[in-house]
């Protein structure tokens, strides 16, 4: 075993505490929820974490982009103490606490739109989804909504309508909500059409306007256009810069743009949000993840005049915007401002971004690069000319990577992310990509020898 600065991992994974966690967790817990290798943490700071049995490891994965300014950062764990000493919950639903609103005065102000906005609070990911899904319906009186193939909208019953990442979120819970339509994301790498950007002129929106729009969808009948502005779960997937724009025709006809920025938000890719790097202002926008720096909270910001068609009572929920969330998000916007986490995402994902160009340029299986600050993925192939799908390669080097001492996630079935906390520090960042390239290389050499 290679002796690192950070990543220390002596003997193998799992250790005997953590195989006896894995035991246990597989006697007690659904088995629904599927996890990548063994890992059993036991305590976590900044970008370095460590299991039951005294390994310690490089955190690419940040709690799937949610540990924003790391784990434990020192504000947060203070905001958090200091809120749970004077109250943990009165329920925002009947009553109103002062965080509250000097939490949505900040973020509003953060959301792009000249427009005045309003927001509304839930605990996760897929209820401010679920409120956007709602509030949309409402407002427009529409019944459709629009969505990606390969979109990830999260697993409760309305938003899994959305959802269209992979068949098993579906299998057994059908029918859902009546009614999505998804059509094709633009994945150029793969691209459904065969075509090559920039020569193919966007052909991808005359194809959905043309069979889609033209042929059995009633755009008047649509309420909202829902996407990701990178998809995520479906393989961290870029689009062309001008695809939003140029959507934007559907926003003539009364559709709502929501953006997910549930991945995408909060500093990730260098701006607040995702949206910002493509040159469209959404309607709507749901926040969740790195918001609150791993506290649960779910966040839905829509323009006023659309918000104020819900009449009270019409949408709740008894633990959305729990104060100690709330406070934990105050800190978090503080930190990313004082720490200038947006520029540290833009600065070390460029760096980054340039190390695994290179890596792309050596080896045979990386065969796409993509992201932006540190929001990105690298697909594994089983040769660059065949694009066939490296998923056993990709499995292969994340689990050597675990090994190693670095945790690194999948998206997809064959992109390993690369998503630190963006409070990542450039020699993590080097320890960390080294360690993937010993695992790209490794895989690599035995495709190679075949
Ligand atoms: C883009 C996006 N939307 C929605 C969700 C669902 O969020 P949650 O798991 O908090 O319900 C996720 C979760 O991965 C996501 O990545």
């Amino acid at each position: 075993m290679k002796v690192r600065r950070f990543a220390k991992v002596g003997g193998r994974l799992p250790g005997p505490k953590a195989a006896a966690v894995v035991a246990k967790t597989a006697k007690y817990l659904s088995p629904s929820i599927s996890r990548f290798y063994p890992l059993v943490v036991d305590s976590a700071h900044g970008t370095l974490v460590k299991d039951v049995d005294g390994n310690q490891f490089i955190d690419f994965a940040a709690g799937i982009a949610v540990l924003s300014t790391g784990s434990t950062h020192p504000k947060v764990v203070q905001a958090i103490e200091r809120q749970a000493e004077k109250f943990v919950h009165f329920s925002y639903t009947d009553f109103y606490y002062e965080n509250l609103v000097e939490l949505t005065e900040n973020l509003v102000s953060k959301v792009p739109g000249k427009f005045q906005k309003m927001a509304y609070y839930g605990n996760s990911g897929a209820e401010a989804i679920e409120a956007a899904m709602k509030l949309t319906r409402n407002y427009t009186r529409r019944p459709l909504y629009l969505a990606h193939t390969g979109a990830f909208h999260g697993r409760t019953m309305g938003s899994l309508t959305l959802t269209a990442s992979k068949p098993i979120q579906r299998k057994g819970s059908l029918p859902l909500v009546p009614d999505a339509v998804h059509f094709p994301f633009p994945y150029c790498y793969r691209c459904p059409w065969k075509q090559t950007f920039p020569e193919c002129d966007y052909y991808c929106v005359d194809y959905f306007k043309e069979q889609y729009l033209e042929k059995f969808v009633p755009v008047d009948e649509i309420a909202a256009y829902f996407f990701e502005p990178i998809q995520g779960e479906g393989g961290y997937v870029v689009p062309p810069p001008e695809y939003f724009k140029k959507m934007e025709f559907l926003r003539k006809e009364g559709v709502l743009f929501v953006s997910d920025e549930i991945q995408t938000g909060v500093g990730r890719t260098g701006k607040f949000l995702g949206i910002e790097n493509f040159g469209v202002v959404p309607d709507l926008v749901t926040i969740a993840k790195g918001i609150a720096s791993g506290l649960p909270l779910g966040v839905m910001v829509a323009r006023a005049e659309i918000m104020r068609s819900w009449k009270p009572g019409q949408h709740a929920s008894t633990f959305g915007a729990n104060p100690v969330a709330v406070e934990a998000a105050l800190a978090t916007l503080e930190i990313m401002k004082s720490e200038r986490l947006m520029e540290n995402a833009r600065r070390l994902g460029g760096k980054a971004m340039k190390r695994l160009m290179e890596m792309k340029e050596r080896y045979e299986i990386v065969g796409d690069v993509r992201g932006l600050g540190l929001f990105m993925g690298v697909e594994i192939v089983k040769d660059k000319r065949s694009k066939v799908r490296g998923e056993e390669e990709a499995k292969e080097i994340m689990d050597y990577c675990f090994r190693q001492g670095l945790l690194v996630i999948m998206a997809g079935r064959n992109t390993l992310r690369v998503i630190p906390p963006l409070t990542v520090s450039e020699d993590e960042m080097d320890e960390g990509l080294e360690i993937l390239e010993e695992g790209i290389a490794a895989t690599n050499s035995r495709v190679k020898r075949g």
